[in-house]
């Protein structure tokens, strides 16, 4: 039973709509209605600006890390449930959750955050690599699919160091999703009209 209650607990902290409500209650805007369409981090500094953008961001990546961190709790410490599994589940809840007629966002922000509660060097590493990326590249969706396949790589290595493999099943799993819920932004890519960030 604990263990139905964690899953169900890591879908519903992970489909909690922050763009959403961020901008409906404080800007009477409903993301999903401009910029990209995308309920996420992105489309609410394209959308809302820095000061909405950076609460988002924060928001949802702790949404995967108080998911992955779940066992931690008292309640939940018996739950035979992986963490990775947990913080999955809410990246799943991310791009498809039931406060928002589940039409969700591309779960980066989320799978950084379930990387965050999981190893911590993995996501600072993560989080540099994606700053140089963008600072390289000025687009967001292009920096986010990079760093998906540069964490694949890295949970290959952290699998040969420490033989834990779950985290190397999970960056898979993980950014296929993430690479999968870019295809609107990939033919924008090939057709050059995606959108480039000015201010970095
Ligand atoms: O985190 C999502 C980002 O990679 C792309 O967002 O709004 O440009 O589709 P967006």
């Amino acid at each position: 039973m604990i263990n139905v209650l964690a899953i169900i607990c890591a879908y519903l902290i992970g489909s909690i709509p922050s763009g959403l409500w961020i901008g409906k209650i404080f800007y009477k805007t409903d993301i999903r209605e401009h910029g990209s369409g995308n309920l996420g981090a992105t489309n609410t500094f394209r959308v809302l600006g820095k000061k909405a953008g950076i609460v988002v961001t924060v928001m949802d990546i702790l949404k995967g890390t108080i998911a992955t961190l779940l066992p931690t709790f008292s309640y939940f410490s018996d739950t035979g449930v992986h963490p990775l599994i947990l913080g999955a589940i809410a990246a799943f809840g991310h791009m498809f959750p039931i406060f928002a007629g589940f039409r969700g966002g591309k779960a980066v922000a989320t799978s950084g955050g379930v990387l965050l509660g999981y190893s911590w060097p993995f996501f600072v590493f993560l989080v540099i690599g994606f700053l140089i990326l963008l600072k390289i590249t000025k687009i967001v969706s292009l920096s986010s699919m990079l760093i998906s396949l540069i964490a694949v790589v890295y949970s290959i290595i952290y699998w040969i160091v420490t033989g834990d493999y779950a985290l190397f099943i999970m960056v898979v799993i993980l950014a296929s999703f993430i690479i999968y819920r870019h295809r609107s932004n990939i033919k924008r890519i090939k057709e050059g009209t995606e959108p480039k960030v000015k201010w970095l």
